[in-house]
């Protein structure tokens, strides 16, 4: 099969992973019969430096004619100082929302191979975990009416937080179906104790708990989330929740598999086009340095296989190179513990994960 993919390189390292992801989508194509067919576009900082725009209109066009999107990641210090429309981070948000993606799913398992990189004791990463977090991506307090005013105080910033009934229902749904999938426990995590927005969200989610009577279903307060996520991750199987909670719970999830470095997503809509990015920053730090862990955007390609192309077989063929990989004990700087000998640079660990296949 042939499928178009829109490469959205970005900042930073942005540029590393997703090269090293596109080469890996090479190998499957070589191994599996399939073509590939990359077209990259400006969005973020890059693309503010070329036309004054975070997020050009030709690549919003580009990523609508695709099959798929693969995306690095955006911003950096040297646009910090734009005001937040201008910012890189902007067109992230309006990429998401141009391509309809109101369903992020970023899953977060630990490695057997990377338990001593995970900051939790033997005794609580020992049973291990396989979460999958259901994150709201295109509505909420990311969207929501913003602005500048004179307030009690004299100068104030506002933003709000507003969520449709149909906003939560389908992402609700998709919670649903996902844990029928799954182990078939599903938890909802708000802060219905506090805002309106979750005390209705909760509402919905106890309807439709209604109609999937098989799903174990609860719901938490974001607060003891974040606690028990440290306390006993091994509770959780399928987490749904708001845009906000997401994007914190999941940088959360990540860290306790031993690295932000391994976290794929994948932000889908009402179609099969998605867009797969690593959950991780920029890391201006590192950039262009061939230091940054590829794998969290290998495994976002791999998804991409699974949830856009239906390719089941292809997409475990990536994950077990992964796994392979890590289990014969090579570590990008990230996730080196000590003793553990020199890390891999970026190219070499695509490298690695390429051979594996
Ligand atoms: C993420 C990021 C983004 C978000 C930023 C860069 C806008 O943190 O994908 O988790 O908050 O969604
Ligand atoms: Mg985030």
């Amino acid at each position: 099969m042939e499928f178009n993919i829109a490469l959205l390189r970005g900042d930073g390292i942005g540029p590393e992973i997703v090269d090293g992801a596109a080469a890996v989508l090479e190998k499957i194509g070589e191994k599996f019969g399939h073509r590939f067919n990359f077209t990259p576009y400006l969005i973020g900082g890059c693309a503010i430096d070329e036309t004054g725009e975070p997020l050009p209109k030709e690549t919003v066009e580009g990523c609508l004619a695709s099959d798929s999107v693969l995306l690095g990641a955006v911003g950096g210090p040297k646009w910090d100082g734009l005001p937040g429309e201008k910012r890189p981070e902007k067109a992230l948000l309006g990429i998401r929302s141009a391509l309809g993606l109101f369903t992020n799913l970023r899953p977060a398992s630990l490695y057997p191979a990377l338990r001593a990189a995970s900051p939790l004791k033997d005794e609580i990463v020992g049973k291990g975990f396989d979460i999958m977090i259901v994150r709201e991506l295109t509505g909420g307090i990311y969207f929501g009416d913003r602005g500048f005013r004179q307030g009690k105080y004299g100068e104030e910033a506002f933003d709000t937080e507003a969520y449709s009934f149909t906003e939560i229902e389908r992402i609700g749904r998709v919670a649903f179906e996902t844990a029928m999938k799954r182990s078939k426990r599903l938890c909802s995590v708000d802060k219905a104790n506090v805002l309106e927005t979750s005390r209705l969200w909760r509402r919905i989610m106890h309807e439709l708990s209604e109609e999937y009577p098989e799903v174990e279903y609860r719901d938490m307060f974001v607060d003891n989330a974040a606690m028990q996520l440290v306390r006993d991750p091994s509770q959780f199987d399928v987490i749904v929740t708001s845009n906000m909670f997401g994007d914190i719970l999941s940088d959360e999830a990540s860290q306790i598999t031993g690295s932000i470095g391994m976290l794929a997503s994948a932000s889908l809509g009402a179609g099969t086009r998605g867009m797969y990015e690593p959950i991780h920053g920029s890391a201006p730090d590192i950039a262009g340095q061939n230091k940054a862990n590829p794998t969290a955007t290998i495994l976002s390609a791999a998804m991409m296989l699974r949830y856009s192309f239906g390719l089941t077989e292809e997409a475990g063929a990536v994950e077990a190179a992964v796994n392979k990989v890590l289990d014969a004990g090579f570590r990008t700087a990230d996730l080196l513990c000590a003793g553990e000998g020199d890390p891999l640079s970026c190219t070499e660990m695509t490298t690695k994960i390429i051979e594996a296949i």
